[in-house]
């Protein structure tokens, strides 16, 4: 077993955290990871208002009895509401990414549960990080060049990352970015890290709502195929390599530059629904990290955790017992 502060302070058998996927992360998929000893994430921004969010809540509660935490994507649309409605629902693990945390994280001190909520923040750099343990977040995960989906502005991949924010901050900081096997899991420890979050390597799961085809696409690319679009707005991405990605990069590339009012047709959020449930890739984008070089297969959630949690653990005995005496 490995345990760490992040495990303890969570509650956890496993320092595994399912990152929040746009469309595809419902109670099915968290409740398999947290079944499965990590943390599983409802994703919030799919939920259009609080009576679903709340059956769906219910529905993992069904399906098990270990915490899950919910996701909140920033900056789209207010959420404070569905925050208000998951403290009342007794969901006590929240994770805020992509924008400023600080209402949300005043708010769950507001509500007189600041010690029984406990709080995780993506960030993609050290002054975000230091910012989120200053206002009071519990774990900060540090989300890596490599990742799939939004990204941070900086470019600076998760080796470099890691161990920077892990000298910054006193909280515990998860790995993202680039995992999706045992040797990530272990070099992500060995940096000094208390845990992992993986997003692309949880779309290529059984219980994954995301369409065959889109995991099937994840089995075959290379980790050269994927590409970053929405640069030139500020918000980059990493998505699959394809026809639709390709029409974005040259829309981009193009001068002057297109403003958001041009992109909007082509990045639009349905673009990569229909994409992701759909499995009409040709006509729309799937966010993906170049860990999809490392995927070759679709397990269960809980196939995927055992193997890669025996895995590490077989690598630290074998780097033990490399180590001899001077
Ligand atoms: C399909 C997909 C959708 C994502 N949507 C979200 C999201 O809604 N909220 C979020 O916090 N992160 C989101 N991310 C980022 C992941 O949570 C995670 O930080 C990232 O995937 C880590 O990099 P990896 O893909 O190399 O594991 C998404 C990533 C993917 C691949």
């Amino acid at each position: 077993m490995i345990e760490t502060r992040f495990t303890r302070l969570f509650g956890l058998e496993r320092p595994i955290v399912q990152g929040g996927l746009a469309h595809l992360a419902y109670a099915g998929l968290a409740a398999a990871v947290s079944n499965a000893g990590g943390l599983g994430q409802i994703t919030v921004a799919s939920f259009p208002d609080r009576e679903t969010l709340r059956a769906e809540i219910h529905s993992c509660r069904g399906m098990t009895d270990k915490p899950f935490s919910l996701n909140f994507a920033l900056g789209q649309r207010p959420l404070d509401d569905l925050l208000d409605l998951a403290l009342e629902e007794g969901v006590r693990h929240v994770s805020f990414t992509a924008g400023n945390p600080e209402a949300m994280i005043k708010q769950i001190q507001n509500s007189g549960l600041e010690n029984e909520v406990k709080i995780l923040v993506l960030v993609a750099g050290v002054r975000a990080a230091q910012k989120a343990e200053s206002l009071g977040a519990h774990t900060v995960i540090a989300v890596g060049y490599e990742g799939g989906g939004h990204l941070g502005r900086d470019d600076i991949g998760s080796l470099v990352l890691i161990p920077r924010i892990l000298d910054a901050v006193k909280i515990p900081v998860l790995a993202s970015g680039g995992i999706g096997d045992k040797r990530g899991y272990a070099a992500a420890l060995a940096l000094g890290a208390d845990g992992i979050e993986m997003g692309t390597r949880f779309v290529a799961t059984r219980e994954c709502i995301a369409h065959a085809n889109y995991k099937q696409a994840l089995v075959a690319a290379q980790e050269t195929q994927t590409v970053v679009i929405e640069r030139s707005i500020g918000r980059p991405a990493r998505v699959l390599q394809g026809e639709w990605p390709a029409k974005i990069a040259a829309l981009e590339a193009s001068d002057p530059p297109p403003n958001i009012q041009d992109l909007l047709p082509f990045i639009a959020g349905e673009r990569n629904k229909r994409a992701a449930l759909e499995g009409v890739l040709d006509e729309g984008f799937v966010w993906a990290g170049q860990v999809a070089g490392l995927i070759h297969d679709v397990p269960t959630v809980r196939e995927l955790l055992d193997r890669m949690s025996d895995g590490a653990e077989e690598t630290f005995r074998k780097l033990a017992a490399n180590i001899r005496p001077a």
